[in-house]
Parts: C-alpha cells; structure tokens; sequence
C-alpha cells in the first residue's frame, strides 16, 4: 500500500520535493508506461492543490492522443501548433497559461478550468508527448511549478518504457 502524504499549506518547492520523492518510490522498478503514468497522473491530481484535471496525452501518427488522466472526460485527440499542449508540444518547451480565455486557439474540455500547465515530454530527443494540468483558479501555475512538474516528467521518462504509448 502506498499512502500519498498531504502536501497541503507546503510552498510549493517543498511541496514539489515532497512528491518527487514520492514519484520515485512509486515508479522505481516499474517501466510500465502506461501504469506509469497513470500513477504519476494520480499522485499528482491528489498532491496538488486547486488541481481539476491532470494527465497525459502521447504522440500517436503526428497528433497527441489522451492518455491516463484525472479529472472530468476530455479531447481525446489535439493537432500539433494548435491549443496549449500542441503549441508545448510544437515549442517543445513548456507552456504557462495564466488566463485561458486569453489563449488564443485553447482547447476547452473542463468549461471549469481557468488556467493551465503543459510540460513537453522529450525522451531520448523525440517527442513523446505532454503532460498537462489545469485549474479552476486564474494565474494557479507559475515558474515554480514549471520547475517542478519539469522534474516529475523526468522521473517518469526516466522510468518508463513508451512503446505502446507513442508511435
Ligand atoms: N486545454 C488543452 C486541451 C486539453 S485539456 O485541458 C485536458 C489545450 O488547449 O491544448
């Protein structure tokens, strides 16, 4: 059994610290992407706070693909360029979104979500795919969470093995 401990009223880089080391207890030992990621989705729509969907889309034949996620239903396919996962995904780097309604071409799957967080996933120097998070509050993501889910994605590409997922 792996208890996720509160992380609640930390700052942020504590809180980040907490579920880095957290992440990699989780993953160690285990390469299964696809399990991987939906642990790394649940740890981390559970260890944040004002967090209402976290989880992955993978590139599938030139466009990003849902992959495991909390939160409500969403898109299940994203064009390359286009909303803020295909334009971290296109930039290849990562995206912060501080108003929604103010991006143009964003993709709206939680009319509930007000702001938003897009890690690009780079293995080996391909893209994989994103990683991305969204809140129900304005401006919820800034540089200190970049840093953060940065490093989570790394763990998780460090541990886990793609095949299935990309293509
Ligand atoms: N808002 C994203 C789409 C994915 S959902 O937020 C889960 C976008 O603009 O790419």
């Amino acid at each position: 059994m792996f208890d996720v401990k509160p992380t609640a009223g930390l700052p942020k880089a504590e809180t980040y610290r907490e579920l880095t080391t957290q992440l990699t207890g989780l993953l160690t030992g285990e390469t299964n992407g696809l399990a991987n990621a939906a642990n790394t989705a649940a740890l981390l729509f559970s260890g944040l706070g004002d967090v209402n969907w976290a989880g992955f889309y993978f590139l599938r034949g030139g466009e990003l693909v849902l992959g495991p996620f909390q939160g409500k239903v969403a898109c299940v396919r994203l064009q390359l360029g286009r909303g803020v996962c295909g334009t971290a995904a296109q930039r290849r780097t990562t995206v912060i979104v501080p108003d929604v309604e103010k991006f143009p071409g964003h993709v709206a799957c939680d009319h509930a979500s007000r702001s938003e967080i897009v890690v690009p996933l780079i293995k080996d120097g391909r893209l994989a795919g994103v990683l991305d998070l969204d809140s129900p509050l304005l401006a919820r993501f800034d540089a200190a969470d970049a840093a953060g889910l940065e490093k989570m994605a790394e763990i998780f590409l460090h541990n886990s093995d793609l095949h299935q997922l990309i293509g």
